[in-house]
This record gives structure tokens, sequence and C-alpha cells, in this order.
């Protein structure tokens, strides 16, 4: 038998990860233009080659469309027929059916091996699963391939939830930096389109909710904390100077230790010249004798720290251990990284006016107007390489 080859690009390190999934059914939340359709095509094509009966679902008839077209060009050597734009069937036995969601009423039982449904958060409701679902169950072996960016707080994302726990159910997410072709410019050209919130929804494939906030409400109910505790494992200040950039910014400087794995930060939010600026870090410096400084240092702002350690030599003191940060990254992803320590209980914050301004900037972040303080608390995770806890 003549051997016919396929020609195919070769998946990235999660792609592959996704199509070696140990369970029948998988959830994959993936960035904008991450390459999950790809991935998709790439499932189908296998199916087709090894005599597999797959399903493909999309939002609009349109879009199952480009994927006829696609999916077609590439098995070309092996098809046997095509219906109407809707039907693949090849001469190794497999077939490739594609609908959209928009009439869930007409995706009945069909027997299929395998269900992959493309932007499953874009549809209008979960419907089509309910009516796939009693053919997956029945079909011994049948797979399930759901693939999505996030569309906030819906019914995908109810669906979500009800899974990641679930044995039978692998849930991936991966945001944009899994994907090598979407280099720092083509990033940088999307990201002028979205506001903040849509970053974190479209590039880093997380959910957002419909009032906008990038973190839960519920992480902040206990934050706050009437005292510091006596003593620390570990000592940290951050200075985050804000200048440059919007008047309306506040410097914000923190001091954080860490306690059994608790975090526990004082800050000030203020508004002042560099030279109170400094004389108020240094009076914090003295009062919780913190193992380092760490100053952000992009634009201009190296300039303070000379004129910081000048301070204290001229009053004859030691100069603290200095650490200058530049902050690389976009802020939203930066302070997105702080979701897990929140939602863990790890971040505290001394009930002061600074302390409770702080905790609303993170409350609203991507919506506050300052958000100096997410980026402070950021700087000083960095700095102890604090650590999630279990
Ligand atoms: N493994 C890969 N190798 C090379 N290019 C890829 C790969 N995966 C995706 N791409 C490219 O990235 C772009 C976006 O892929 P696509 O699957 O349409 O993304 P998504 O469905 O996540 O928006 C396409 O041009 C696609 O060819
Ligand atoms: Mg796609």
């Amino acid at each position: 038998m003549a051997k016919i080859q396929i020609a195919l690009d070769e998946l990235y390190d999660w792609q592959e990860q996704v199509l070696s999934c140990p369970t029948p059914n998988r959830l994959l939340l993936a960035s904008r233009r991450g390459g999950k359709t790809l991935l998709c095509r790439r499932m189908a094509i296998e199916d087709l080659v090894r005599g597999r009966k797959t399903l493909w679902l999309a939002p609009t008839f349109d879009q199952t469309l480009e994927q006829f077209r696609q999916v077609q060009a590439t098995v070309q050597p092996i098809v046997k027929f095509k219906r109407q734009n809707k039907e693949i069937h090849t001469h190794t036995g497999g077939e490739l059916w594609f609908k959209s969601v928009t009439d869930p009423s007409r995706i009945r039982s069909q027997g299929f091996d395998h269900v992959i449904w493309d932007e499953m958060a874009h549809a209008k409701s979960m419907d089509a699963w309910t009516s796939l679902r009693p053919t997956l169950v029945e079909m011994e072996g049948s797979r399930f391939t759901g693939a999505t960016t996030p569309a906030g707080f819906n019914h995908f994302k109810d669906f979500w939830d009800e899974r990641v726990d679930n044995p039978d159910w692998t849930t991936y997410q991966f945001d944009y930096t899994h994907s090598p072709h979407l280099t720092p410019e083509k990033v940088e050209a999307l990201r002028r389109d979205m506001t903040a919130s849509e970053f974190i929804q479209e590039m880093l494939a997380g959910f957002i909710q419909k009032s906008g906030a990038l973190f839960k409400p519920e992480y902040f109910d206990e934050m706050l904390v009437g005292k510091m505790p006596e003593t620390f494992q570990r000592r940290m200040m951050a200075v985050d100077l804000s200048l440059g950039r919007l008047k309306s910014d506040y410097q914000c400087i923190g001091f954080g230790g860490v306690l059994d794995q608790v975090l526990y930060i004082d800050t000030k939010l203020v508004k002042m010249d560099l030279d109170a600026l400094n004389r108020l870090i240094m009076n914090m410096a003295e009062s919780y004798n913190p193992e380092r400084i760490c100053f952000e240092t992009n634009f201009w702002m190296g300039g303070n720290v000379s004129a910081f350690t000048r301070l204290y030599k001229e009053a004859g003191k030691p100069v603290p251990v200095i650490r200058e940060i530049d902050s690389q990254g976009h802020k939203e992803t930066r302070v997105s990284r702080l979701a897990p320590y929140l939602a863990r209980g790890q971040i505290k914050v001394l009930d002061t006016r600074d302390g409770q301004r702080g905790v609303g900037q993170m409350r609203d972040f991507p919506l506050a107007k300052n958000d100096d303080f997410p980026d402070m608390v950021d700087m000083l995770i960095q700095s102890l390489n604090f650590q999630k806890r279990a």
C-alpha cells in the first residue's frame, strides 16, 4: 500500500500536553491567538486518520466553514467524499462533522467518538452540552474537548468550576507567554486595543467578573489586621515612587514581614517631595529594621537612591542594603500574580488609613485610579521570594 504523507505544524509544549491528556474529557483555556484552534484541527486530523467519527462545534456557521476548508486542505490525500461544507469522510473510515451551536436541538445523538467544541465560552448557553452528553456517556471510549478564551463569569465559568476537581476531566489554562509566536511586539499590538481587564481575559486567559475587577471581593474580607506581629522570620521594604507617570499617583512605601507563611504589610501612601519621602522611608526602616530596601528604578527614579543614601551618610548612620528593581513587564501580569496569595489569605495589611486605601486599590484593580499599592506588594513578594502556601 502506498504511503501518504500529511504535513503538520510542530506543536508547542502546551499543545502536546493537551493532546496527550490522560482523561476522556478536557477543557482548555488559552490566550487569544494562542493556538487553540490549530490544536483542535490537529485533534480532528488525527481522528480522521485513525478512522474516528468526530463532531466540530463552533459558535457560528462561518467559523465551522473556515475550519472545514483548512482541515480538508490538509487531509486532501485521504478524502473519500465531502458533503456540503459540513462533512469530511476519509478512506481510513474517518468522519468529521461540522455544526454551529446556534441550534442545539439539531445536535442530536449521532454516536460521536469525539466532540471538539471551539470557543466554548462564547456560546450563548451550554445547551449543546446537554444534548450531547447522553451520547458521550453511552459511547465507550468517547472523548470531549472544549477550547476557549474566557468570557467573564458566565455559564462557561460555572461549567469550568464544576470540573476543575472532577477526576474524569482535565482542565488546562495557558497564558500568551506559552505561545512563542506571540512575540512582545505582537502582544503589544494586540494590547493597544484592550482595556486592562480585557488583557487579563484575552491574553492571560483569566476569568474577569462583570464588574471588571480582577480579584474576588471576598479575598479582602479579612485582609486588614489590628496590629503587626512582634517578630518576623523575614523582613523587607519596598518603595514604589510612581513618579513621571500620572500626577494623581501616590508614592507607596511598604514594610513586609513574613511569619508562618503570612506576609504582614505596613504601608504609607503619600504625595510628597522626594526629600520628605526619603525621611519617611528612613523612619520606617529604623522602626522595622528590614534586611533590604527595594527601590523601583525604572524611568529616572533610580537617581533617588543616591539622595537616599546621602541622608544616612549625613546622619552618620550605616546605609541599609538597597536593591534596585526595574519592574519589567505589564502591570496587569505582575499584579495578577498576587491572586494565589490572596486566595490563600497569605497577605495581611495593618489597618491604618493608608492600609485601607491600599486594600481598596487592590480590590478594585484594574479599575481603580491608582495602583501603587498592588505594585509595591508584588515587589515585596518577588524580593522576599515569598512562596505560595501549598
Ligand atoms: N504550534 C504552532 N506552530 C506555529 N504556529 C502556530 C502554532 N499554533 C498556532 N500557531 C499560529 O498562531 C496563530 C493563532 O492560532 P489559532 O489556533 O488560530 O489561535 P486561537 O484559536 O487560540 O486564537 C495562527 O496563525 C497559527 O497558525
Ligand atoms: Mg480560534
